[in-house]
């Protein structure tokens, strides 16, 4: 079943409409971030789309857009699919909306079959998972699954000085409430998320699609090295406290201890900043992001403590001093090795070989396994690239991702039918105990979600 429509070209021609103004807050380019014009623009166009396709759509109370099919029985639990609407300065099409437009596409599919499933679905549009505007990111994904703390995020600025807070409130939201997007563990059964592979492997191994095993974890960090500001003209070199040259020092000791490191551990400084920004002033500050991710917590870990380290011994032989602040931390997160298994059987029912891979971008499904099972699909993308405008996929990769995508729904309908006549057989009235965070306590399904996420 695919639908009376194109179902994998329409999705990519829908992310390619959006690619431009007013969908993007620059002429020329996508740059769509976090509660700007650009991204309510998107959302209405999205709620558009989900409407047709047969949902109720509403805007949660953090900015997520959610369009509901309910199942056989109104307010069901639902199955959550989608990804993030936002993307990075400059950015590709396809990360984060082929996910939502691939969601859409499934429910129209469903709706036109005239089928209804014995669960809800959701369609999810999230709008903060690149954090491009605010230090933090993944803050639609935090708030419905209850680890959001406003406190630690709502007096962050962005590049014009506005704050969250305010950037909530101008979007009309209230930001006094963005913890009202949280969801119950009973109201979901699990997450999909379809995304773009932004990696080079499944081009490389002749493959359309992956199942992902788990997400790297990531550390956000800023450091600031203070010294001395002063004429460019006038201060001898031997003379200078100057940060600059410091800030170099210790981005090559960030690549050194990462080039050395073990599972794929990363280190990227993607922000800087010299103050206050002058050709003829020595700066009296440098600012610089960084962004260090590796398989385990534990090597990320240990690797911002090895950096950090360097950073003080440097500062202070230069008779400077500097500071390392914690932006964000997200651990690693496995996918549910039970929904990865069914998600791998749709994908061999297409006759392709299951890839399983890990990912080492980061991706709302990380944020939802506090929630719920995950499960995620990568599709293949031209040269490995993105986070670059030359992000490209094809409609026939998009197509067989939909497919999978179906099968996968397909096969947790059997699983979940099956196991609520199992549990009805057993005369088990109530909620498994041990379904708490797995398959959430209304749902008869169990999940192999391993718990150390
Ligand atoms: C998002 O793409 C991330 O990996 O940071
Ligand atoms: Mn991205
Ligand atoms: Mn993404």
């Amino acid at each position: 079943m695919t639908g009376k429509f194109d179902i994998g070209g329409r999705a990519k021609a829908r992310c390619d409409l959006l690619g431009v103004s007013p969908y993007s807050e620059v002429e020329g380019q996508l740059t769509r971030r976090f509660l700007t014009p650009a991204h309510d623009a998107a959302l209405q166009a999205l709620t558009q789309w989900m409407t047709a396709a047969g949902m109720t759509v509403r805007r949660d109370a953090a900015g997520s857009l959610v369009g509901r099919y309910e199942g056989e029985t109104p307010g069901a639990p639902a199955l959550m699919i989608g990804s993030h609407i936002d993307s990075v300065r400059n950015g590709g099409r396809y990360d984060g909306p082929l996910g939502i437009m691939l969601g859409i596409d499934l429910v129209e599919a469903l709706r036109d079959a005239g089928r209804r499933l014995p669960f809800a679905i959701e369609v999810i549009a999230f709008g903060d998972e690149e954090g491009s505007r605010f230090a933090a990111s993944m803050s639609c994904s935090r708030a419905i699954a209850g680890t959001l703390d406003p406190a630690a995020v709502l007096d962050m600025r962005d590049a014009d000085g506005v704050t969250l807070a305010q950037a909530f409130s101008a979007f009309g939201l209230d930001p006094a409430s963005i913890t009202d997007a949280a969801r119950k563990p009973s109201d979901v059964i699990a997450f999909l998320e379809a995304h773009i592979e932004q990696g080079p492997v499944l081009e490389a191994e002749g493959l359309a699609l992956g199942v992902v095993t788990a997400i790297a974890a990531q550390k956000r960090l800023m450091v600031r090295i203070n010294g001395m500001a002063g004429h460019a003209g006038t201060t001898p070199m031997n003379l200078r406290k100057d940060p600059g040259p410091a800030a170099a020092e210790c981005i090559l000791a960030l690549e050194r201890i990462c080039q050395a490191g073990t599972d794929n551990l990363v280190g990227t400084v993607g922000r800087m900043t010299a103050l206050p920004g002058a050709f003829n002033v020595i700066p009296g500050a440098v600012e610089y992001s960084m962004d260090i991710r590796a398989e385990t917590s534990a090597t990320r870990d240990a690797a911002v403590e090895a950096v950090t380290a360097e950073i003080q011994t440097i500062a202070a032989r230069r008779g400077l001093t500097a500071t390392v602040g914690l932006m964000q931390a997200l651990d690693e997160s496995p996918c549910d090795t039970g929904l990865t298994t069914l998600l791998e059987e749709a994908v061999g029912d297409l006759g392709l070989p299951p890839r399983r891979l890990p990912s080492g971008a980061g991706h709302d499904a990380m944020v939802m396994a506090t929630l719920c099972p995950t499960a995620m699909l990568f599709i293949r993308c031209e040269g490995g690239i993105s986070h670059n405008p030359a992000e490209s996929v094809t409609e026939a990769d998009c197509a067989l991702a939909a497919r999978a995508m179906l099968g996968f729904v397909d096969k947790l309908s059997d699983q979940f039918l099956l196991s609520s006549r199992t549990s009805a057989q057993r005369e088990d009235p109530g909620p498994t105990p041990e379904l708490g965070a797995s398959g959430g306590p209304g749902s008869p399904l169990r999940f192999g979600r391993d718990d150390n996420s």
